[in-house]
This record gives structure tokens, sequence and C-alpha cells, in this order.
């Protein structure tokens, strides 16, 4: 307790003893005799939620990340006490309370040590600010390691580091800066093979720190707020992102052509510059579905106007170009030019919709238009009014999607690059200061974008992309990872924060493809679409100040190697769409880190570099310049390496080549993987046939595809189409079944097996208990065609 003395002089308190506890249904209430109260809240079994107030008191309760629509609801909730706890049973935890303290300890219901308070819950007042700083200190085990946090640039286990969330403008951000664009309150420890995970949903600055401070301490605060986090336990990895991305909320499916490439660039314009582009990625065969106008567009980069000289009939344009298959996506930033004649600005201005400093005058900040003013996008009429803004540009030009930029929000020119604390926010109807507001004003701002979108691209989905977010922001948009830079460090970095953020609930997500910053080479760029077309966003994206980074930028050879994987991208948009799928419905992650697919190996704890797309690929990029390979890990488990379908062992370290034109890819044994033909976007083709690459394996594998219209929501209505196969292989026989569901009527007919890593000659084919011939088989006794309603086919030999 020497430390508890040390930090009392430093003018932190303590709970005392408990001296009062109280049971609302499914809230526990825990009062100190020094009147700190502990709220307890039983959400789920596995999720926990504990909530701090001092001298008695609990704020309103209000949160922009939690989905009021997420169900609660467990199976057992008891409290009984012993001489030194209270305790609280579910029918997955045993929570203890320590009465002289509150301190808790989290047993699964083995009685195995989960998670404890080393402090626990401890405050200072703040005497400048009001409230209080509120801090959690919890044990670290040795061997405990830690996951999540967004988009930190950092290697993906956190231990031995500390971290801030707090939105920043981050141009050309490198390894280890922190904090940047996002804030994700939410980690992932993994202790003995046992995953728990913790979410301090405070939207104040928030602090981290993994055993750095204090080598077997984990502890979290912020300067405001309450400590107010919730705790779910797993034990698998995958069950804590899950339960996660449930509270927060799991996004709608977006329109497939969002999954296709996206090409972007600071900026194309005039029109003539964006239809020699579409033009030319339709000449060179390069599939593409869409395209993004970055703030040129704008008239003096005034949010929703054309500039008329260089786009005379936007509307035109983007019919042509949506005739040609491709999608128009805009750039529109909350800064708002302070413009006397600009209607967006006088409507603002009328309406009091603008952000105001603390006694009173506008918020005025300096972004591209010059002097700005910001819309308070923590009311919820001015996100109303905001949305209804799109009614022109989405509604009757065309615009299919909207990508919000320096929602951070950015401000230039001053030294903290974004708006001062001060400034007075409705933080819907909890009205507070920009040190509340700042890391939810991104995610408010895509919020009413989205709302907007949504409404006017009716009966169409919406897509909007973010920059900054908070927890929950992937309810309403896609991200990408901010102005990274054309270096092979960023390229690890990439890797990184995709892999991060889909086990932080944001699997929409991408980097700029190339880097924003600087000039890749064409061996970079090759390196980095290799690595993209694996991302759940797929979008090539630069500063254009230093050169050109369209896919033929680099020469032949380059452009040949891109075009390769874009199309190998088309070919998995079924598996990457059942992806989608999966994370819209039970939120699993689009992309898993190694640790997650297989938490019980150790090895995968330290590991970085592999992952794993949708649930059976292992992709691993390359990462370092001149190479003709690389060392990496493989997964535990039996792989075809997909370039040449040998087979091979994991659960261990080795060499794979792989030259410019290649990226180690493994597929694991069982995996049953959906693939479209090439196409240069999507629909421009009626899928005919769908082709599923079967990996032979002795034993059982389960697998899915998703299909829908590709687009609107009838799909809400039963519209769709889900194929569940089980495969079973044996010595000499592989049967496959198919259970349909859905009404969707798929545009083909048959379905085409290709048969890869079959241990035997086929001798006898049984569909549906019909005996067919032999020569119904296709490309050397590799392929069979079925009818796409086929229940049952066994192969024997
Ligand atoms: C910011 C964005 C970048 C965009 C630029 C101009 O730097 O991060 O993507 O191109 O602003 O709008």
């Amino acid at each position: 307790m020497i430390i508890n003395s040390e930090l009392e002089q430093r003018g932190n308190q303590f709970p005392n003893d408990i001296k009062e506890v109280r049971q609302e249904v499914d809230t526990i209430y825990f009062t100190t005799l020094n009147e700190v109260v502990l709220q307890l809240t039983v959400i789920r079994d596995s999720v926990i939620r504990f909530r701090y107030g001092t001298r008695g008191i609990l704020e309103d309760d209000f949160s922009y990340a939690i989905d009021t629509d997420s169900y609660t609801g467990y199976n057992h909730l008891e409290l009984t006490e012993n001489k030194n706890y209270h305790i609280v049973t579910t029918a997955k935890l045993i929570i203890k309370i320590e009465k002289i303290s509150l301190q808790t300890k989290i047993l699964d219901k083995e009685g195995h040590l989960i998670n404890e308070d080393e402090i626990g819950f401890h405050y200072e007042e703040s005497f400048t600010l009001g409230g209080n700083i509120v801090k959690m200190g919890k044990r670290a085990h040795p061997g405990e390691t830690f996951f999540g946090l967004g988009d930190k640039p950092v290697h993906l286990n956190l231990r031995g580091k500390k971290f801030t969330n707090w939105a920043t403008d981050s141009y050309a951000f490198g390894k280890d800066t922190d904090p940047i664009y996002k804030s994700v309150p939410f980690y992932i420890g993994l202790k003995e093979k046992k995953a728990y995970g913790i979410f301090f949903d405070n939207s104040f600055k928030t602090n981290f720190d993994f055993c750095q401070e204090r080598l077997d301490v984990t502890s979290f605060w912020a300067p405001g707020g309450e400590m107010n986090y919730y705790f779910f336990y797993g034990p698998s990895m995958s069950d804590v992102v899950a339960n996660y991305t449930h509270l927060t909320g799991k996004p709608d499916l977006p329109p497939l052509w969002s999954l296709g490439f996206q090409q972007c660039k600071w900026s194309y314009f005039p029109e003539s510059t964006v239809k020699a582009l579409a033009q030319k990625f339709r000449d060179l065969r390069i599939p593409c579905d869409g395209i993004y106008l970055d703030i040129d567009y704008m008239e003096g980069f005034r949010c929703f106007t054309w500039n008329k000289e260089y786009f005379p009939d936007p509307k035109r344009m983007i019919g042509e170009l949506e005739a040609d298959g491709f999608k128009t996506i805009v750039i529109i930033d909350p800064g708002i030019k302070i413009d006397p004649d600009y209607w967006v600005y006088q409507e603002g201005l009328e309406n009091d919709y603008f952000c105001k400093r603390a006694d009173g005058p506008y918020m005025v900040g300096k972004v591209w238009p010059g002097e700005c003013a910001f819309p308070d996008f923590t009311n919820p009429e001015v996100r109303d009014w905001w949305a209804g803004l799109f009614k022109d540009i989405v509604g009757d030009i065309g615009v299919r999607g909207v990508w919000n930029d320096m929602n951070e929000p950015a401000v230039m020119e001053v030294p903290g690059k974004t708006f001062p604390d001060d400034v007075r926010h409705d933080y819907d109807g909890h009205p507070c200061s920009h040190r509340k507001a700042h890391n939810v004003y991104g995610t408010q701002m895509a919020r009413a974008t989205y709302e907007g979108v949504k409404k006017y691209v009716y009966p169409k989905r919406p897509l909007v992309i973010t920059r900054s977010a908070y927890s929950g922001a992937q309810r309403y948009t896609s991200s990408w990872t901010g102005d990274n830079v054309a270096t092979w460090e960023h390229l690890w970095i990439a890797n990184n924060q995709v892999q991060r953020m889909c086990l932080s609930g944001m699997s929409f997500t991408g980097t700029d493809i190339g880097g924003f910053a600087e000039q890749p080479t064409g061996e970079l760029f090759a390196r980095w679409i290799q690595l993209g077309v694996f991302h759940p966003f797929c979008r090539v994206h630069s500063s254009g100040h230093h050169g050109d980074q369209e896919p033929w930028a680099f020469g032949d050879e380059i452009t040949n190697i891109t075009r390769a994987f874009i199309e190998m991208r088309y070919t998995f948009l079924p598996y990457l769409y059942t992806m989608f799928y999966e994370y819209s419905t039970k939120g699993i992650p689009m992309i898993k880190p190694l640790v997650y697919y297989d938490q019980e190996d150790p090895h995968t704890n330290y590991r970085t570099d592999e992952f794993i797309f949708g649930n059976c690929i292992l992709v691993c990029p390359i990462l370092e310049p001149n190479s003709k390979g690389r060392r990496m890990y493989l997964a535990r488990g039996t792989w075809y390496n997909f370039w040449d379908n040998s087979i091979i062992e994991g659960g261990r370290e080795l060499w794979v080549d792989a030259d410019l034109d290649r990226i180690p890819m493994f597929v694991k044994e069982g995996a049953i993987i959906p693939r479209y033909p090439v196409q240069q976007y999507v629909e421009e083709k009626v899928i005919t046939e769908l082709k599923l690459d079967v990996y032979f394996k002795i034993g059982k594998e389960a697998s899915q595809v998703y299909e829908d219209g590709n687009d609107g929501y009838d799909y809400k209505k039963g519209r769709y189409s889900l194929r569940n196969f089980n495969l079973t292989g044996k010595e000499g026989e592989l049967t496959i079944q198919q259970h349909k569901s859905g009404t969707y009527d798929t545009s083909y007919d048959t379905i085409k097996l290709n048969l890869i890593g079959l241990s035997f000659e086929i001798k006898t084919i049984t569909v549906d208990n019909v005996e067919y011939d032999l020569n119904i088989l296709e490309n050397d006794g590799k392929c069979l065609k079925l009818s796409k309603n086929f229940a049952v086919v066994n192969l024997m030999g």
C-alpha cells in the first residue's frame, strides 16, 4: 500500500469500505463510506458494465458509442457475499468486489482469474476544470498480451506501450506516432490463452498504459467524465470482438460496388481528366468501380457546390460515368466557408447551427476554404439539417458515396490543430465543452452524412468514408487510415492498422494504397496493391503533388501485376461479400490477425505480419524491397499454397518464395472459396456460374456463401441467398452437402466445383442420389458442373 499513500499525497482519492449494496434487476449499486458508487450491470452473462461515481452521484447516462438496438439479456444473476467480498455470479463469470476497497476480481466459472484490479478505481478532483480525473489500475500478468485500440500505427501487440486517444490530423504520421485520427478506447487482453476485452466508454482524451510505467500494471484514465467501462469475456477472442461489436453496433451491408476497386487522387479535375481516367481503366482493362473527387470539384472549397468551370454539368458527367460502370464519390469537409453570400453558411448562421466559443463568439478556424464555421454535429437538429444538404448532390446529381475528411476536427495554423477546449457542444442535450465532444465530432459528422446519403440514394445503399472515428462509427461509415507516406515502413503500418481496426469493430477500412504523401517506386506500389486487395476497403489515393499514382503510372510490368491483383479481388467478390455478411450479422472481423485465428498457439501472440483474409486464406505481405520471398509463420493446420496448390503443414516458420508478381497466400484445407469471373466493374456481367474452389481435406469443414441483389434493401425482406456447405473428406471419398436459405434467386443456374488436392481418382459421382457418368467431369477430372440447387454430391475413388 506504499504506492497508495504516494498516490494519495499526489491528490488521488480511493474508495473505502462498502456501506451499502442495492440491486435493481440487472444492476447492483455498491456505495462506500466515502460516497464512491460502483454501478455494476450484467449486460450479458459475459458482458459486465462497471461505472463509478463520486459524491454518491452518477451522471446522466448517455453514450454515442452504444448501439441502443443491441439486445441484452443473461441467463443467470446471483448476488452473494462472504467475509471479504460481495460476489456477483452470472452463467459465465464470477465477479468479486472487495468489501474494504471496492476492488474487483473477475473469474471464469472454473475459478480461473481472468482480470483483477491492482489499485482499481481512483480519482483526482480537477480543481481547474471541475469534475474528476478518473483512473483505473489493473494487474497485468507475465506473458499477458494486449491488442486493439483502433488505428494505432504500431506492432499488433500493445504491451510495453502507452497511448492517448485524441483524434488528430496527422499528415505523414509515422510508426509509433500517437495519437492519430481515431479514438477507439477498446482493447483485448490475452492471458493464459483466454481472451477478455475492456471498452472504456469515455469520450474525453483517454489514456492507456500497457505495462509501460509499471511492468505489471495496465491502466487507463481520462481527464473528465466517468470511469465507465465494459468488460467482455471470451474465452475466445472471437467472442470478445463480436460482443464489443454487437454493443457498439454492426453496419448494414454496403453496396457490392464499394467492395470493388476505388481510385482517388487529390484531385481529378476538370471533367475531361475524370473522363480520361475512367476511359484509361476500361482501355487497359483494369477493373474499377469508384472514382473519387477531392476538394477541387467545389467552388472555392464550399461544401455542396460545384466549380462550374471544371464541372459544367456534374449530373450529366456522373450519369455518363455510371453508364460505363463507375460510381462517383465526393469529399465533404466539416468547415463551412464564412461567406455571407453562401447559402450553407447563411442557413447555419440563421439557425444557430455552428459551434461557439465558451463566451459566445463563433468558433472560427482556417481550413481549405480559409476561415470557416463548423456545424455542431453533436446537435440532432444540426445533423438533420446536414443530412438534408445531400438532397441535390446525391438525390439529383447522382453522387453515390460521400467521403468525410478533416473531421477530427482539423484546424490549420493553430498549435493544437483543432478546436480550443472551451468550444461548446450540444452533445445531444448534454451540453459540454470540446474536451468531451472532440473525439466524437467526426463520428457524428459521418452519422449525419450517412443519414443524408442513405435517404437520397434510396433505394440504393449508401457509402460513407470517414477519417476520424470514435467507437460505434462502424454503424454509419467505412474509414481510411489518413495521410500515410509512400515508404516501406508505411506498408508495414498499413498492414497493422487494418488488422487492428478489424479487431476494434471497424472492419470496413483501408489505407491510401501506394501512400498519400511522396511517391512510391513501382515495386512499392505493386507490393502495396498486393496487400490492399485483401483489405475490406480498397482504394488508391495520393496527394498528387509528386506524380501519378494510377495503376499504369509505373510501367508495364507494374501495370500487369496491379491488374492481376485487382482482377483477383474481383474474382473473390462473393467471398468478400460473405465476409462482410458475417461482420454485419455477427460482428466477426473481416480480416483476422493470427492471434485471433489461433490464440492457443503462443507463437501467434507476437506475430504482426500474417493475417487471415476472411476465414480461410492466410496472407503475408512482402514488406521489403528487392525481395524474392520472405520468412513467415504459417498458422497451425494444413494449408494449400494458393499459387501451386502444394500442401504444407503449418505451426512453423518457413521461407516462402514470392517474386514481384506474388504474395505469400495459403488456403486452409477443407475451404470452399466462391469465385466470380473477372469483371471490369460489379454487375458488368450477369453471373452465369458460381465457381467453388474446393480444397480437399480428410475431415470436416463448414463454409458459406452469401449473395443478394448487390444493392438495395430487398435482402432485409429475406431476398438473399445463403448457401451453407458441409464438406466431409475421407480416404477415397468426398461429400459436399448444400443447405440453402433465403428467397433470392441467383442469376446463375450452375455451380462449378473446382476440385483441388483430391487424393484419389474419381470412379463414381452421385448427385442427390442419382449416379452420373464420369464424362461429366471436365478439365482432366478436376471440375464438376452441377445444378445450383444440389443437396449432396458424393465422389468416390
Ligand atoms: C486531407 C485528406 C486527404 C485529402 C486532402 C485534400 O489531407 O486526408 O485524403 O486528399 O485532405 O482534401
